[in-house]
């Protein structure tokens, strides 16, 4: 089948997911059936531009690397705000990759709502609209009849969302324990290593792995979304990002890592959903693990998930949590799942 993609927020999740297209345009077509026509991109920094025609990616590509804008793609209707490219831009797919925002979710829940609302299938990778508003979401798709994906939400391009909903579908989800976060978790290596909190966080920044604001990465707040999204998503749960029991790692010094280190223990910044009396509950806290605990040993940007069904306990699944081309090839296979879904309607 072949979409028509509008791109709203074109960093570098977008970015990543753009340069998959292009190098792989052919062997996506012959392998899967799927082709693409970009129709606009939108990006508060870079600007908008427009085109029924379709544009061309990798110039897209070129420019925005060259300039950081825009600007200088030639021809297009531009100057378009994002939600007036939604709405004009005649796509059949938003690929809604703006930056995160736990505080209300805006502007990715306006996008996604106004996407759903215009007929559009909905892919994005932004955690703000799914932690807060998933149920509400997912009934708008249901009604609309579109289909809303997130798997780069959590755990960026290594599967975990349909990893659960699909490979194992019809499981019932008990509880989850993991490491969702990292840039915390670079961290806590780099400071067991000798470098200070400021030399870690400056390189995970460096990276790429840190959240435009770093705090929603130190306090926690962003792996505290990612459970929340699982709890909600794989369990069922009701789950609010604010009632989340959260601890960061700001507090946690060189030397309490040496002495875990010392005793065979490494600290971690572990999230978990559990079930309690009837209800679903989430927390993100460090702890002290032990030597034997998977969990232990995910190490640098690594993040792991591991699932625990009413059958099969302890199903792991390790890989880089963060980074844009990692994030790009979660929006590539909520993309392709979209392929089998609209093929086989
Ligand atoms: N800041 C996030 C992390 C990015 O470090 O895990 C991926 O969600």
């Amino acid at each position: 089948m072949k979409f028509r993609l509008a791109l709203i927020g074109f960093g570098n999740v977008a970015q990543g997911l753009a340069k998959i297209l292009v190098e792989k345009r052919e062997y996506l077509r012959r392998n899967f059936g799927f082709d693409y026509r970009v129709v606009a991109v939108a990006d508060i920094m870079k600007g908008s531009i427009m085109s029924k025609k379709g544009l061309d990616l990798g110039r897209l590509l070129s420019i925005a690397k060259e300039t950081g804008s825009l600007r200088d793609y030639p021809g297009g209707v531009r100057g378009r705000s994002s939600i007036d490219t939604i709405r004009e831009a005649n796509a059949d797919v938003l690929v809604e990759a703006t930056w995160t925002n736990l505080k209300d979710g805006e502007p990715g829940l306006t996008h996604i709502k106004t996407a759903l609302n215009e007929g559009l299938h909905v892919v994005t990778t932004n955690k703000g609209p799914i932690a807060l508003a998933y149920h509400e979401l997912a009934a708008l798709a249901r009604r609309k009849r579109r289909h809303l994906r997130f798997e780069g939400t959590v755990l960026s391009g290594t599967p975990a969302i349909n990893l659960a909903t699909e490979a194992l579908g019809g499981s019932t989800i008990n509880s989850i324990r993991g490491i969702l976060n990292g840039t915390t978790n670079y961290m806590l290596g780099e400071m067991e290593e000798g470098r200070t909190y400021d030399e870690a966080l400056n390189m995970a920044r460096e990276l790429g792995y840190a959240e435009a604001d770093p705090s929603g990465d130190v306090e926690a707040w962003d792996p505290a979304a990612k459970i929340t999204i699982l709890a909600n998503v794989l369990m069922g749960g009701e789950v609010k990002l604010k009632e989340v029991r959260r601890e960061g790692i700001t507090g946690i010094s060189h030397s309490d890592l040496r002495e875990a280190r010392s005793t065979g223990s490494r600290i971690k910044l572990v999230a978990k959903a559990y079930r309690d009396e009837g209800r679903i509950k989430a927390q993100v806290v460090p702890e002290r693990l032990p030597d034997c605990d998977l969990l232990s040993h995910v190490s640098g940007v690594l993040n792991a998930m591991i699932l625990s069904t009413e059958v099969q306990s302890d199903i792991a699944i390790i890989g880089p949590g963060a980074g844009g081309d990692s994030a790009g090839y979660a929006l590539l296979s909520d993309l392709l799942a979209l392929n089998r879904a609209c093929c086989n309607c």
